[in-house]
């Protein structure tokens, strides 16, 4: 809500304030990274953080007490399907497998202008109760669900990156455009949406296997002719699909060679997955600043791969954290963090609490070109806030009471935590959430 012209309304929450500064990278659990302040006052005017105090504020600021409850930046979710709430937890398939028998079907029904508005408000209003504000997201081809999840997303202020899905070839018909038509449509949503307060447009070629070179080629003009845009894909997911890629590109290098190789990779492409990427790709991620989104649950679901963190750590790639429901099996950043912890520990790695945290807050936000904006509590950005029961129920209690040293709090809140730990959820200062009560739009 503007409130332009009056003087602002002033916002004091009470809790323990914490968020990351930078990356703190593979490191011990002690880190100069992390910036905590137990028991403090955040300070919001209209929409945006402007600061924090020990002593309370004065009573011109509203006031929020949360003390000894947890304040972090609402997550950022880097790759999610809004349309496949509708068949998250789907029985026994790999992914090639999956998207014929479970996610085409389920995105068909999208086309009805009616079905999208209604997924994609229940869609947004579930990432607000899981604690996510903003979030990079695949609707479905239609330009329906495209509107009706940038109309949604406005209303309530959230900060969404999105775009139409391409796919002009090995998928159904039902879901298949062509390169003319489809450049229309983008064309046409960009106008509408790009830019518009804050909603950005992602150029969207679904993944390889489902787009003619011709196409490739239309959504790289895209992104060249409209500056800011974003482009989302997939990369190197699953072995069968690797294969397929290959088949289909002959030419290319390497699955993400596709990408390169049509002009799509940029400091602003988000690719989810990178389960299957050489040393080549890898340096390739960090000259461009592509970003992988690492979706955990997903790949564990689908028995995709365990992504090699660390050497897309040290080649200079950038990961941030995603849910990518339907294929990963919750909205909970929380529960994809844990995940993600599981993975690196297959793997002989130790993932902190701060490098997690880092990578679905503030590093999401770096890696989106966006940290003037979101992911952290910094003076100057936008108010997108959670407050968080740092324990629910019994043994996390417990454990929380134990907890000897910072690291050990938070890791236990990750790993016990989920959303029913959340409490409050704020987008632009305004609340969107409460636990117990159903706050609209
Ligand atoms: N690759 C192409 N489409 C999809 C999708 O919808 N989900 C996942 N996990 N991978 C994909
Ligand atoms: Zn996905």
């Amino acid at each position: 809500m503007s409130n332009a012209g009056a003087s602002p309304r002033r916002i004091a929450i009470r809790g323990d304030l914490l968020d990351m500064t930078a990356d703190p990278g593979f490191g011990g659990v002690a880190s100069s990274k992390v910036r905590f302040n137990a028991d403090h006052w955040l300070l919001i005017e209209d929409a945006r953080i402007v600061g924090r105090t020990a002593a309370a504020p004065d009573a011109s600021w509203e006031r929020h007490d949360h003390a000894g409850r947890l304040i972090t930046p609402g997550f950022i979710d880097t790759h999610v399907h809004g349309p496949q709430i509708d068949m998250i937890a789907s029985y026994g398939a790999e992914l090639l497998e999956w998207l014929n028998t479970y996610t085409f079907p389920a995105e068909r029904r999208h086309a009805d202008p009616e079905v999208a508005a209604m997924g994609a408000a229940t869609f947004l209003d579930a990432l607000l109760a899981h604690g996510t504000t903003a979030a990079v997201v695949f609707p479905t081809t239609h330009k329906v669900s495209v509107d009706a999840l940038f109309e949604a997303a406005s209303q309530r202020g959230m900060r969404v990156i999105s775009g139409k899905v391409l796919m002009d070839r090995n998928a159904p018909d039902f879901l298949c455009d062509d390169v003319e038509n489809a450049e229309r449509d983008c064309i046409d949503l960009i106008q509408r949406w790009h830019g518009r307060g804050r909603l950005a447009y992602a150029v969207t070629p679904r993944f390889a296997p489902t787009s003619t070179p011709a196409q490739l080629d239309m959504a790289a003009r895209l992104l060249q002719a409209h500056p800011g845009t974003y482009m989302q894909s997939h990369v190197a997911e699953n072995r069968d699909e690797v294969q397929w890629v290959a088949e289909l590109f002959p030419r290319a290098r390497s699955y993400l060679d596709v990408y390169e190789s049509h002009g799509l990779l940029t400091e602003r492409s988000v690719l989810a997955h990178g389960v299957w990427l050489d040393d080549d790709d890898r340096q390739l991620l960090a000259e461009t600043g592509a970003q992988i989104a690492h979706a955990p649950t997903s790949n564990l679901f689908l028995g995709s791969g365990l992504i090699d963190w660390v050497k897309l750590h040290d080649a200079g790639a950038q990961v941030t954290m995603a849910s990518d429901v339907g294929g990963g099996i919750t909205l909970s950043m929380l529960r994809t963090l844990a995940e993600a912890y599981k993975v690196q520990a297959l793997q002989g790695v130790r993932l902190t609490a701060w490098k997690a945290l880092y990578s679905a807050t503030r590093g999401a936000a770096r890696a989106l070109q966006l940290e003037h904006e979101i992911g952290s509590l910094e003076p100057g950005t936008m108010a997108d806030v959670t407050v968080w029961d740092w324990a629910v129920g019994p043994v996390a209690t417990h454990r929380d009471r134990l907890a000897r040293d910072l690291h050990e709090r938070v890791f236990a809140w990750i790993m016990l935590g989920d959303e029913r730990n959340l409490v409050s959820t704020r987008v632009a200062g305004v609340e969107r959430y409460r636990r117990g009560e159903s706050c609209g739009s």
